[in-house]
Order: structure tokens, then C-alpha cells, then sequence
């Protein structure tokens, strides 16, 4: 996992906390899932915003799992036509 340069303190972690509050302390970067259930509606706002720039910008390469909740296992057919998705 990359973690160099200035934002590496958020690779693989649920950096929802950080991003929405603008902070890079470890106390907003937690290392299991996050239910964020306290934050207010301006810090919501500022996550939706964050993952709308994310998801114009990155492709999806995994997901955090909440406890209890299983990964989705994907078959090679799903492989297949991610990588010619992208191609395109
Ligand atoms: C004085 C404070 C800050 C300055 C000067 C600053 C500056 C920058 C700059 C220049 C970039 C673009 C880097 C690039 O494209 O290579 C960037 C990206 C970013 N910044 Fe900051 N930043 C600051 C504070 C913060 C804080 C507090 C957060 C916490 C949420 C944050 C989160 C991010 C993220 C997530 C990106 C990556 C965006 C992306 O990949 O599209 N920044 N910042």
C-alpha cells in the first residue's frame, strides 16, 4: 500500500472521519470501519463532495468491511469486464 507524501496517513484507513471534519490527526483516521453517526450536516456535505470528486477521479479497488459484513467475492467473468470497461 502506497502511503508516501503528505496524505499517505490516510492509505488504508476509513479516512471518511478526516475528510469530512478537514483533520489529519490520527483520532479522525480510524483503522476499522467508521459509523459516523455523529457527524453534523455540514461534515456530511463535505464527505458527499469528497467521494463525488473520488469517484470522478479513481476507480474503486476495494471496500472496508463493517464488522460482521462479508466481502463480495467477484468472479473472473467480473474481472473480465472491469478490465474492459476500462479499456474503453
Ligand atoms: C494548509 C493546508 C492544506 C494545503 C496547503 C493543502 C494542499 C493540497 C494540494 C496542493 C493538493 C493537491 C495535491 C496533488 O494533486 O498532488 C491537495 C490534495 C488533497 N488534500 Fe489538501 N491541503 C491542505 C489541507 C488538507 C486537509 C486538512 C485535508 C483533510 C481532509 C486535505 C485533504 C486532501 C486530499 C484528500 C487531497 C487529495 C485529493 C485528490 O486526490 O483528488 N488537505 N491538498
Amino acid at each position: 500500500m502506497a502511503q508516501e507524501g503528505p496524505y499517505g496517513i490516510f492509505a488504508g484507513r476509513d479516512a471518511s472521519r478526516g475528510l469530512a471534519t478537514f483533520c489529519l490527526d490520527k483520532e479522525a483516521l480510524r483503522d476499522t470501519y467508521d459509523d459516523l453517526s455523529d457527524l453534523n450536516a455540514t461534515q456530511q456535505e463535505t464527505l458527499r463532495d469528497w467521494e463525488s470528486q473520488f469517484t470522478f477521479k479513481y476507480h474503486h479497488v476495494g471496500k472496508l468491511l463493517k464488522e460482521g459484513e462479508e466481502p463480495t467475492v467477484y468472479s473472473d467473468e467480473d474481472e473480465k469486464d472491469a478490465r474492459d470497461a476500462k479499456k474503453e
